[in-house]
C-alpha cells in the first residue's frame, strides 16, 4: 500500500467513527433539551458544577477529559440560552457575617436581619423587572465560586445583561481573590456597605474590592442595595 492509500484508509475508518460520535451527539443534545425544559419549570440552576466534578473526576484519559469540558460547557450555553427569562440578571453577594444582621452590632448595621434584606432586595429586583439571584456566604473562596458560576452562566446570555452587586464585608478590605474574580467576571459591578466605611476605622477605609466597581454605595443602610441595582441597570441601559 502506498502512503497515500494508507491515509485513505485511516481516513476512512475515521469518517465511520466520527460519523457515530456527531449521531451520538445529537441524541445527546436532544436529551439535553430536554433536561432544560425540566430546569425551567422547577426553577433548577442549569450549572450543577459538582455533577460536572464528579463526571470529570471519573475520566482517567487528559485528552477524553478535554472533549468531555467542551460537551459540557456546550450544554451549558445550549441550556442557558433555553432556560434564560430573558431578564436581566444581578448576582447580589454578601459576604461574613452579614447572616447575623438584627443580632450583630445594630447600633452600626442596625436592627433588621439578614432575612429582611433579602426581602427588601427581591423587591426591589420585582419593581425593576429584574431577576436577582441573593447569596451569603461566610467564605472567601465560596464567593469567588459563586461570582465564577454568575459568570459562566450568563457568558451565552447574547443580547441579554447581567451585573453583580457586592457588599464583601471584611473581604472588602483584605480579598484580592474576590478582586480577581469581579474582574474577570466583565461585568458592571458595584459595591455596598450598610455602614458608612470612610468615617469608621482606619482599616475600612481601603477596599480591595472597590478597584473592579463603578461605584461604591456605603452608609446608606438597606438603600445602599436599591441604589446599587439602579446604578448597574443605568450602566446596561
Ligand atoms: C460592611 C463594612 C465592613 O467593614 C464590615 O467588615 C462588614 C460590613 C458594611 O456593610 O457596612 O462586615 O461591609
Amino acid at each position: 500500500m502506498s502512503n497515500l492509500e494508507n491515509l485513505e484508509f485511516y481516513r476512512e475508518q475515521i469518517n465511520v467513527i466520527d460519523a457515530g460520535i456527531l449521531r451520538l451527539f445529537a441524541e445527546r443534545m436532544n436529551i439535553v433539551s430536554q433536561i432544560a425544559a425540566y430546569k425551567k419549570e422547577n426553577g433548577i440552576p442549569v450549572l450543577d458544577l459538582a455533577r460536572e466534578r464528579e463526571k470529570l473526576s471519573e475520566i482517567d484519559c487528559p485528552n477524553a477529559r478535554r472533549l468531555m469540558t467542551a460537551m459540557f460547557e456546550i450544554s451549558r450555553d445550549f441550556q442557558s440560552e433555553k432556560v434564560s427569562s430573558g431578564k436581566t440578571k444581578i448576582l447580589v453577594v454578601n459576604g461574613p457575617n452579614l447572616n447575623m444582621l438584627g443580632l450583630r452590632e445594630p447600633e452600626i448595621y442596625g436592627k433588621r436581619t439578614y432575612s429582611e434584606l433579602v426581602d427588601f432586595i427581591g423587591e426591589v429586583c420585582a419593581e425593576k423587572d429584574v431577576e436577582a439571584e441573593i447569596v451569603q456566604s461566610n467564605h472567601e473562596g465560596v464567593i469567588v465560586d459563586v461570582i465564577h458560576e454568575f459568570v459562566l452562566k450568563n457568558r451565552s446570555n447574547t443580547g441579554k445583561s447581567a451585573g453583580i452587586v457586592i457588599n464583601p464585608a471584611a473581604y472588602t478590605h483584605t480579598s484580592v481573590a474576590i478582586l480577581d474574580a469581579l474582574k474577570l467576571s466583565g461585568l458592571p459591578c458595584a459595591e455596598v456597605h450598610l455602614s458608612d466605611i470612610n468615617s469608621r476605622e482606619d482599616f475600612r477605609k481601603v477596599s480591595y474590592t472597590s478597584q473592579a466597581c463603578g461605584k461604591t454605595f456605603a452608609g446608606l443602610g438597606f438603600e445602599g442595595y436599591k441604589q446599587a441595582i439602579g446604578y448597574i441597570l443605568e450602566i446596561l441601559n
